[in-house]
């Protein structure tokens, strides 16, 4: 397992699809391995960049968190402050911040600019979430699910609602590992279609991928049902009319009853209560959004050391 730590180093971290299906999982056993205490790791005097373009509480704090505890450093390069929000060209950006900084974690609209980034700087880049992607919340989703069920194996994940940035990174990861996944959206909202044809390829003779519009039919008998607001950051102005098309594919006790009995609620947060999930349901018995919050910084930490080459 410890392999992945030379394996990784260097590298960029901007889809899961970066990871080879061997060291997605050992990069989640050595999350695993560095929350129960077994594996200390450091990452001494190295310094990690934020570069947010949208909001973020739990991604930006539990990367901080986990890279102080790394016993590294982090400066916040808020857009507002520098001159990335005055016009200066990414990849400009990209080269100067390469000669300061270790490793940079960047949350954007556009995958394009993550890959800008990465083209243009040597140290890792991570996506810390793009219109397209969160793969740092799927692999926290991952270390949830198998928390909680031991394995991934005839686990059921069922997304209901928008096939936005995290259904993308959630499908990708859960046939990567070899669960089940169904994602149930309204028409015209599925998941990117790539995504989709890619999911299928790497499930092929392992596991089922199924795409529907019916929410019933996704959460029948699953393990865990997901999922995420109806109108993501940048969605904003549609927010409002998307509600009455979303609103047969709320997370609430009805559409809960039709999963099996032991399942689990995930998040991603923050959550809309009255949405697309009621407030009985993630405050309720098989809510486990904490835990998934949570579980951003153990991975992130295992992902930070890996790029870094930690000893
Ligand atoms: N789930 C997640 O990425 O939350 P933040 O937007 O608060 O970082
Ligand atoms: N889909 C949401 C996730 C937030 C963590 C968004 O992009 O706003």
């Amino acid at each position: 397992m410890m392999e992945i730590l030379k394996t990784l180093k260097g590298r960029d971290f901007l889809t899961l699809g970066d990871l080879s299906v061997e060291e997605l999982g050992c990069l989640l056993d050595l999350a695993a391995e560095m929350k129960a205490g077994k594996v200390k790791l450091r990452c001494n005097n190295k310094v990690l960049g934020l570069l947010f373009y949208k909001a973020s509480t739990r991604t930006r704090v539990s990367f901080e968190v986990a890279m102080y505890q790394l016993g590294g450093q982090v400066i916040d390069l808020n857009p507002n402050v520098t001159q990335v929000s005055r016009g200066e060209p990414l990849v400009d950006t990209a080269r100067v911040l390469d000669r300061y900084l270790d490793v940079l974690a960047v949350r954007t609209f556009a995958q394009e600019d993550l890959q800008t980034f990465a083209d243009y700087a040597k140290i890792p880049i991570i996506n810390a979430l793009s219109d397209r992607y969160h793969p740092c919340q799927a692999m926290a989703d991952l270390l949830t699910i198998r928390e909680c069920f031991g394995k991934f194996q005839d686990i059921t994940v069922s997304y209901v609602g928008d096939g936005n940035n995290v259904a993308n990174s959630l499908l990708l990861g859960c046939a990567m590992v070899g669960a089940n996944v169904r994602i149930a959206t309204p028409p015209n909202y599925e998941p990117a279609a790539d995504v989709v044809e890619k999911a299928k390829a790497l499930a092929f003779g392992k596991s089922e991928v199924m795409l529907t519009h019916d929410p019933v039919a996704a959460v029948k008998d699953a393990q865990v049902v997901y999922t995420d607001v109806w109108a993501s950051m940048g969605q904003e102005e549609e927010a409002r009319s998307r509600i009455p098309l979303f609103q047969p594919y709320q997370v609430n006790e009805k559409l809960l009853s039709h999963a099996d009995s032991q399942a689990i609620v995930l998040h991603c947060l923050p959550a809309h209560r009255g949405e697309e999930i009621t407030n009985e349901v993630i405050e309720g018995a098989q809510s486990r959004v904490w835990e998934q919050a949570e579980n951003r910084m153990h991975v992130q930490k295992a992902l930070l050391a890996c790029l870094l080459g930690a000893e």
